[in-house]
């Protein structure tokens, strides 16, 4: 299985697709190989083909990357259906459009993956859920899976019915985490800490933090109990983000929120 598709042709290249097409770029694609389609027409990469309207034809056994907004999906179906052929590929990574409502959209299209990526793709260090059924060929899977690999984790869910949560966690995620960070700067200030020094030492610690949990044998919440001693100061704030599960309520709530919305995408609102 070669790494990379013959043609990559993408539709939409703004902060997501973007991010994917850099780290691919970086890992060896050759620029040659891709096609962008972007409205704005700017340019994206040395050796990458930029459009501004669709082309006749696609290249036999493109692989197309759907990375435009999901309200956009009418349009682009309507120009793009008529180019696929039974050898093209897509992925689409628009948040809350159904496999079914894609394959409607792309009848001639076989292999079709859903993906959610997140933003660290770019630096090979995301986490992509992707989805497919099971029209789509073995092989194709396979493809799309060994395409995703450079982006970071790659995991399959089972069922669709999941992917709003999983987009919730992990697609969302990368805000949900920065807030964090935010929050924990901005209560080491509110305690006293100058602004931008607990700034830099918030990032650091969770940076850290995270690069030692990804390392460790033992899962976070070990980790967090590990480091906490009885009548220590970590086990005194732990209490406080415990007591009545309030930091775990909070983040029902926040991937509630997002999965709902996720949801309420699906149905065209
Ligand atoms: N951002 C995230 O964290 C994230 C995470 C997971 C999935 N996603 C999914 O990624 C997709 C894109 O999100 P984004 O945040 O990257 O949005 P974005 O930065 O606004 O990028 C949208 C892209 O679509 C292009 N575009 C606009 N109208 C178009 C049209 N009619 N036909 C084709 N392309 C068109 C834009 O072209 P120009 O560049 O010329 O303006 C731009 O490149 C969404 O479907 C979203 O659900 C995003």
């Amino acid at each position: 299985m070669t790494l990379w598709p013959d043609h990559l042709f993408l539709v939409g290249c703004g902060n997501m697709a973007g991010q994917m097409l850099s780290r691919w770029l970086t890992c060896g694609l050759d620029p040659a190989r891709v096609t962008v389609l972007r409205p704005s027409g700017k340019a994206v990469a040395d050796g990458v083909t930029v459009m501004t309207d669709y082309p006749a034809a696609l290249p036999a056994g493109a692989t197309v990357l759907l990375g435009m907004k999901p309200y956009q999906i009418s349009d682009v179906a309507e120009a793009l259906a008529p180019l696929c052929a039974a050898d093209t590929r897509i992925v689409s990574i628009l948040a809350g459009t159904l496999l079914a409502d894609l394959r409607a959209r792309f009848p001639q299209v076989r292999d079709i993956v859903r993906a959610m990526p997140n933003l660290p793709v770019g630096l090979g260090e995301g986490a992509t859920a992707l989805f497919t059924d099971s029209r789509t060929a073995p092989q194709a899977r396979e493809a799309v899976d060994t395409l995703i690999c450079p982006l970071g984790l790659a995991e399959w869910v089972a069922d669709e019915a999941l992917f709003n949560q999983v987009t919730a966690l992990s697609g969302c995620g990368p805000a949900f985490v920065f807030r964090f960070i935010d929050a924990l700067a901005q209560a080491g200030e509110a305690l006293g800490i100058p602004a931008d020094q607990a700034a830099r030492m918030a990032l650091a610690t969770v940076q850290g933090s995270a690069t030692m949990a990804a390392r460790a044998g033992d899962s976070p919440g070990q980790l967090a109990d590990r480091v906490a001693s009885p009548g220590g100061m970590t086990r005194e704030g732990l209490n406080v983000l415990d007591a009545d599960d309030r930091l775990f309520r909070l983040l029902i709530d926040t991937l509630t929120a997002a999965r709902d919305r996720g949801e309420a995408m699906g149905r065209g609102e």
